[in-house]
């Protein structure tokens, strides 16, 4: 297709706008469109057009979209989907820039072929479609509600871009009762064209947004996602839902839009990777949305809990633990801070804990002490509703205190209690003040704030250039194509480890019996014997293996005897001669894989070796290539960690070569597009300072006509 693509601010910002199919009937989505666009303050020309002419809402409606004189910006289509095609048509010709389809009855049912005819001759023509299958779009800084959603939408720093429509317009809903502004929302449903990652360009620089909030349920164009959100996240809370987590959440995302649910674990990693922060609910990623705006940012890590009750102060201990959000605990400090605001039988320990007969005057003192001082970066101040406690008084303060300090330190607050509690909470939430019923909720939403924090202050991880010799690899994959087959060969396979300068045993294949003890000799005792042929995969199943081979007579024997067996077990398979390895001393086993990921593309993962990647999937995914800082994450990332650190007196092993191997891997499955997969496994490390070893590699390669 043509790269003639319009800018998009005049998808977000048109200066005109024609809905095709605005109804003269009120139930139909074709007028409540236009009733949207009009109510809604849009200050630029609309131009309503359907078959019957007239009048509708007061506009004059055109016959035909050929009818209109002036440049359209934007067409929004809401006719049935046999005539979206003559209509699309006909906005080519009069030079319409963007097409929003609401229009159903498209991929998501399998009409897959209709789509693509209408993207196809869409973007030939130098428009772009936003659908089928959406809701439309809304865009603050144009006061468009191109939308058959609610009428009335808050403006505010909130964008949201959702892939599921009838979510989508919940979520307006929502936003609404909860008081949350936004600067867009934009629905994609089927992605047949303009996917997520064109609408983050815009809403990733348009200066209202302070907060991009996607729902999706596959993800297409990893990569091109993956550059988008990187940049993105440096500047602006990302914050996603993507459901499909579970089998069945993936089987009816899958079949929902007509996209591939991508796999979990690596979405996850992924988005971690590029400092999004991933909800698992709607409630969450709301709260989040509606917190972030309106807290400063922290300037350093030491929060502080005030607490009437144990219980709940230990219920935000725990939830800050979960949600990355760090107490303070200088206790001296503390307790000359605190003092003379607990009763004696309270705690200065943080949770600063002022006992069930805390006043309003208690808190008061308290919550200025711990906002006021330098050394506190953040606050949580929570309550429970008791006999004694004036909930008036509480919300009061809580509406005080976040006046004045919002925009010094960051504060959240939890009430818990009955009636009057809840109504307390309503009437502060409407004004935008971050207060929960659940701790866990406040808690989550500084949470939050600390990882925006973190992403601002993340040191800029220099890429390392890492050398890869691509040629010889291409001349490895050549020979294997060139044999009609996926599975390199074990020695292939360590070839392009060379290649790649990930150090592997030595080994050299014998063709007799006289080469085999001269290569051992040379080699070194131990040393490993495997048969190369071919057609033997599963080497050990047919006795094509001996290890920890030890001198001459023995290289002898087991030249012997793996020659005897393998054509025994398999008398048709041609031998080639038998590999002389070194054998490698142990050390800690851990995997190195990289894979062409269907949703991300290149993908690097890594794991300890044995029960825990088979048994426990402890491993750490990221899009390839990584940065050096960001091999250092995955591998701390997975539980078995400590064991890399050194445990019960063990030494600290050698992180840096695993780190080294992740960029090469990275490098190698970026660059060489011909594989697919590929996987060291394992790869035994060793005392820190003492390198590693590849000891077994297993690449594969892409289904791609074989070359002859
Ligand atoms: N140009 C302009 N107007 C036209 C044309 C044309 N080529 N052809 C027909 N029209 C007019 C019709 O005359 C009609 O106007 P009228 O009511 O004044 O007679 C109007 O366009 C609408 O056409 P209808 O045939 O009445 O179609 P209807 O409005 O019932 O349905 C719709 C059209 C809404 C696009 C439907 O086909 C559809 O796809 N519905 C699903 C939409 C949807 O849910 N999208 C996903 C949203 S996200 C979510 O899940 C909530």
């Amino acid at each position: 297709m043509p790269d003639n693509k319009p800018d998009i601010t005049s998808l977000f910002e048109p200066k005109s706008v024609a809905i095709v199919g605005a109804s003269h009937e009120p139930s139909k989505i074709g007028y409540k469109i236009l009733e949207n666009v009009i109510r809604g303050g849009y200050s630029g020309k609309v131009y309503p057009v359907n078959p019957k002419g007239g009048e509708i809402l007061g506009y004059r409606v055109y016959k035909s979209i050929l009818e209109i004189e002036d440049a359209i910006d934007l067409a929004c289509i809401s006719i049935p989907a046999p005539f979206v095609f003559e209509a699309v048509q006909q906005c080519a010709s009069r030079g319409v820039k963007y097409l929003a389809i609401i229009t159903s009855g498209f991929s998501e049912v399998g009409n897959i072929s209709e789509e693509r005819r209408i993207v196809e001759f869409a973007r030939a023509h130098g428009m772009r479609v936003l659908g089928p299958n959406i809701f439309g779009i809304y865009s603050a800084n144009a006061s468009l509600n191109a939308t058959f959603g609610p009428a009335q939408i808050r403006k505010g720093n909130v964008g949201i871009i959702t892939q599921s429509g009838a979510l989508g317009i919940a979520m307006m809903g929502k936003t609404q009762s909860e008081n949350i502004g936004l600067s867009a929302i934009i629905s994609i449903g089927n992605k047949s064209d303009i996917d997520e990652t064109d609408l983050l360009e815009y809403l990733g620089s348009e200066q209202n947004t302070r907060v991009i909030l996607m729902y999706i349920e596959g993800v297409k164009n990893g990569e091109k996602l993956v550059d988008a959100l990187k940049k993105i996240t440096k500047t602006k809370t990302v914050i996603v839902i993507k459901s499909g987590r579970s089998r069945r959440g993936a089987i009816a995302a899958a079949s929902h839009t007509g996209s591939l649910a991508g796999e979990d674990n690596v979405f996850s990693d992924i988005m971690r990777q590029c400092g999004v922060i991933r909800c698992e609910t709607i409630s969450e990623a709301l709260n989040l949305s509606k917190t972030v705006p309106e807290l400063a940012l922290p300037s350093g890590e030491n929060t502080v809990i005030i607490t009437n009750g144990g219980g709940v102060g230990v219920l935000a201990a725990d939830a800050s633990e979960k949600y990355g959000v760090n107490l303070y605990s200088d206790y001296p400090k503390l307790k000359s801070l605190f003092q003379d605001c607990v009763p004696q039988f309270g705690s200065t320990k943080n949770p600063v804990d002022l006992t069930g007969q805390a006043t309003i005057q208690n808190y008061r003192d308290a919550l200025k002490k711990a906002l006021e001082a330098d050394e506190i970066s953040s606050v949580i101040c929570v309550a429970c509703e008791t006999a004694l406690f004036d909930v008036e008084g509480y919300a009061d303060l809580i509406k005080n205190s976040f006046d004045q300090y919002r925009h010094k330190k960051p504060i959240v607050f939890s009430l818990f209690g009955g009636k009057k509690a809840d109504e307390c909470i309503a009437i502060l939430r409407k004004d935008g003040i971050p207060v929960f019923h659940d701790v866990y909720d406040a808690v989550f939403c500084l949470g939050g704030l600390y990882r925006q924090l973190g992403n601002l202050k993340k040191p800029q991880s220099a890429e390392r250039e890492v050398m890869v010799d691509k040629a010889r690899i291409q001349e490895i994959i050549e020979i294997a194509r060139r044999d009609g087959r996926r599975f390199l060969l074990s020695a292939e396979a360590h070839a392009i480890l060379e290649a790649a300068g990930i150090p592997a045993p030595e080994s050299r294949i014998a063709r007799n019996l006289e080469e085999a003890v001269a290569f051992a000799e040379e080699i070194g005792y131990p040393v490993v014997l495997k048969v190369v042929s071919k057609q033997i995969i599963h080497k050990s199943d047919v006795g094509g293996v001996a290890l920890d081979i030890l001198n001459k007579e023995e290289v002898i024997d087991a030249y012997q005897s793996i020659i005897n067996s393998c054509r025994q077990h398999m008398p048709d398979a041609h031998i080639e001669g038998v590999e002389i390895c070194e054998m490698v001393e142990p050390g800690i086993e851990v995997i190195v894989g990289a894979r062409i990921d269907p949703s991300f593309g290149p993908v690097v993962m890594f794991g300890l070796g044995g029960i825990y990647v088979e048994v426990m999937k402890d491993v750490a995914f990221r899009a390839a290539p990584v940065t050096p800082g960001e091999a250092v994450e995955m591998i701390s990332e997975v539980k078995g960690y400590p064991l890399l650190l050194g445990v019960r007196g063990e030494k600290k092993k050698d992180i840096n070569s695993i780190v080294d191997c992740i960029l090469k891997m990275g490098m190698i499955i970026n660059e060489c597009r011909e594989i697919s997969d590929i996987e060291i496994n394992p790869l035994v490390v060793y005392d820190d300072g003492e390198g590693a070893r590849a000891v077994d590699a297993r690449i594969i390669l892409s289904n791609k006509e074989v070359k002859k």
